[in-house]
């Protein structure tokens, strides 16, 4: 049994304040905090008060001392066949330069900086900067489109919008700047700058007195220090927008002291890492895997981090072996769509390379199915270890502290309740607590949410409390909106959403983000988008779409037009991600007699499930032609 994982779980909870002080050691402070926690107004928690510190400088300043020449970031560009390592000396003088360009454009502490760029050191340089200057930084992920950047910029309010000229994905060029200018168009807020890096992959039409062009900037500030603003550990350091059951998506805001101390206590506990080792996440920085545990986690440990640009598959599928056996990467964090889509190349890709640096590979992100993790752990021979956590709290929730004991993985479960998170079962109907083995409820966290995790919903206080925080009955707890069950070690299985957030190739996505994009056509009356069971990327988005001119669903040809026209819609507004993989043409969408949308029953459908109690349905037909179109 394991002795020592539980004891230090348990002081995690009964000793928190105890527990934190201790990890709140593992970072530098200007001035340590006065309070560890203050709970004073559930569920707001206001971690380390009174302690001043800055996420920059642990992420980077503070390792001069010790390794300046060691390697920081590995920027390796498969699309555009780059590679670039910054050592610590290095990254500290980039992103001084980042920040003096951001201050002369006129940012200052609690400015909003948007960052919608693809995979290069720069969007690095702009994160840390941004934090070096006490700015709010919010990332877009770059596969979103203009609809989707228009919404999120008119929530952040950007004095500044970092961007580059284009993307690459697979060999082919994808412009950003258009896409920007687009959102721009679209947005009623205007930021005061536009700071493009130019990669010289596809034209980038700047507009006098508002864009500016990186390169040129960066001459100006070789030799610029900028000191970094130290700010109270409750400052915000940014926010992330994910999906939720609403259209609008939410700004999730994270603190400075409490994610620090957080993501560093992570790499010890969890990741049993250490400094001078090397970390490769293949997330994106527009999730918040990019931000935990490509940027910050890493560089506060002292590690080097490996940044990447590319698929997995090309030039062939040894492409990351081959840069675990270059940097001799202890660490790899990843996605089970990625290993699935591994899984259809050959094992030799794996076996050509020396993985005998690699410490584990942690994935995370959506349900690691057991052919995909028996199958990895085959060919790399390594300890293979889930992790399930949410944009929400920036680190997991469940999985296993090897850096506290090693312990045994259990197929399917992504393990146990990790420290600070008081994790429970409950039963929605009633909000009692499931406390016995192998019962079904909505995995729940008692507040305060740990150290790290979201302060609130940006500038939407109520939509916190709202959403996260009464969808239990009679009861203020923390929900994931996930279901889950636990067994009698403790060792918890995650079973879906309880909510409309789908999971397509590890991003979360919310269907009615991807419906209102559809109901923008001319053509649709009504649509409602599922997910749908698929092999390869976990869910796949569904669209059954009610056409104005009832013909047209009966007409092939038409109905094959109009798909393309609907699936051009969902690129142009919210990205190809977001792409429903078939639009089914339908003249009624099944309701209750109330009105209320049948989704479920869609979604079984649409999986061969059979759909359950349809005695409230007011219109079997509906339900049938759905069966029929299928
Ligand atoms: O439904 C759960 C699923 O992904 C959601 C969170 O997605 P996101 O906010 O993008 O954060 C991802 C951080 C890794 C969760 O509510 N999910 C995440 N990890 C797992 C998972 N489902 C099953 N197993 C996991 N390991």
């Amino acid at each position: 049994m394991s002795m020592r994982f539980d004891d230090f779980y348990q002081r995690s909870i009964h000793d928190r304040d105890g527990f934190w002080a201790e990890q709140a050691q593992l970072i530098e402070w200007r001035q340590p905090p006065q309070q560890v926690c203050d709970y004073s107004h559930p569920p707001f928690a206001k971690w380390f008060a009174g302690g001043v510190t800055n996420l920059c400088h642990n992420a980077v300043d503070r390792h001069l001392a010790a390794r300046a020449e060691q390697k920081a970031l590995i920027a390796i560009s498969t699309e555009t066949d780059t590679e670039k390592v910054y050592s610590y000396r290095e990254l500290h003088a980039e992103v001084n330069r980042m920040a003096a360009v951001l201050k002369a454009l006129g940012v200052e502490k609690g400015d909003r900086v948007q960052i919608y760029m693809p995979m290069i050191a720069e969007a690095a340089f702009a994160m840390l900067a941004c934090a070096r200057l006490g700015a709010i930084h919010s990332v877009v992920f770059g596969g979103f489109a203009s609809g989707a950047l228009a919404s999120r910029i008119d929530d952040a309010q950007p004095k500044v919008i970092v961007s580059a000229d284009a993307g690459s994905r697979g060999g082919r060029v994808v412009a950003y700047k258009p896409l920007l200018d687009e959102a721009l168009k679209l947005s009623s807020h205007q930021p005061a700058a536009v700071l493009i890096v130019d990669r010289g992959l596809a034209p980038a039409p700047m507009r006098a007195g508002r864009d500016h062009d990186w390169a040129s900037l960066r001459t100006l500030h070789l030799d610029a220090q900028v000191a970094c603003e130290w700010v109270d550990a409750t400052h915000p350091s940014y926010t992330l927008y994910t999906s939720g059951t609403t259209g609008r998506p939410k700004g999730v805001q994270r603190d400075t002291g409490g994610y620090t101390v957080a993501l560093a206590a992570s790499m010890k506990h969890i990741f049993d890492a250490e400094a001078g080792q090397t970390f490769f996440s293949t997330s994106d920085i527009g999730w918040v895997v990019g931000h935990s545990y490509i940027i910050y986690a890493p560089l506060i440990a002292g590690m080097a981090t490996v940044l990447y640009e590319g698929l997995p598959v090309r030039p062939d599928a040894g492409t990351w072996w081959g840069i675990v056996e270059k940097y001799r990467v202890t660490h790899m964090f990843s996605a089970p769509t990625a290993i699935r889509v591994l899984k259809k190349h050959d094992a030799e890709h794996l076996h050509r390379h020396d993985l005998s640096s690699l410490k584990g590979l942690w994935l995370a992100g959506e349900p690691l199915d057991e052919p995909t993790a028996a199958w990895i752990s085959d060919a790399i021979k390594k300890p293979i270890i889930d992790n399930y956590w949410q944009t929400e709290t920036g680190w997991p929730i469940l999985t296993l502290c090897n850096g506290v004991e090693t312990q045994a993985t259990r197929f399917g479960s992504p393990g146990k309740a990790v420290y600070g998170y008081n994790v429970k079962l409950i039963d929605d109907a009633t909000g009692e607590e499931l406390t016995g083995a192998n019962q079904k409820g909505v995995l729940a966290i008692e507040g305060p949410l740990p150290p790290g995790c979201m302060q609130t919903v940006w500038r939407d206080d109520e939509r916190f409390v709202n959403t996260y925080w009464k969808s239990i009955p009679g009861r203020l707890i923390y929900s994931t909106f996930d279901w889950g069950i636990r067994d009698e070690d403790g060792y918890y299985f995650i079973l879906g959403r309880t909510d409309d957030v789908i999971n397509v190739a590890g991003h979360r996505l919310g269907t009615r983000e991807i419906e209102e994009s559809i109901a923008a056509h001319a053509q649709i009356a009504e649509v409602a988008v599922v997910g749908m069971a698929d092999s390869l990327k976990g869910q796949v988005a569904l669209a059954f779409a009610v056409v104005r001119d009832a013909a047209l669903a009966e007409d092939a040809a038409a109905s094959r037009a109009l798909e393309a026209e609907v699936m051009k819609l969902v690129d142009s507004r919210l990205g190809a991600v977001a792409r429903p993989s078939r639009v089914v043409f339908v003249t009624a969408l099944p309701k209750t007699r109330s009105g209320k949308l049948l989704r479920r029953a869609l979604q079984a459908v649409a999986e061969g499930r059979d759909p359950g109690d349809l005695s409230t349905m007011e219109d079997p037909a509906a339900l049938a032609q759905v069966q029929q179109r299928l």
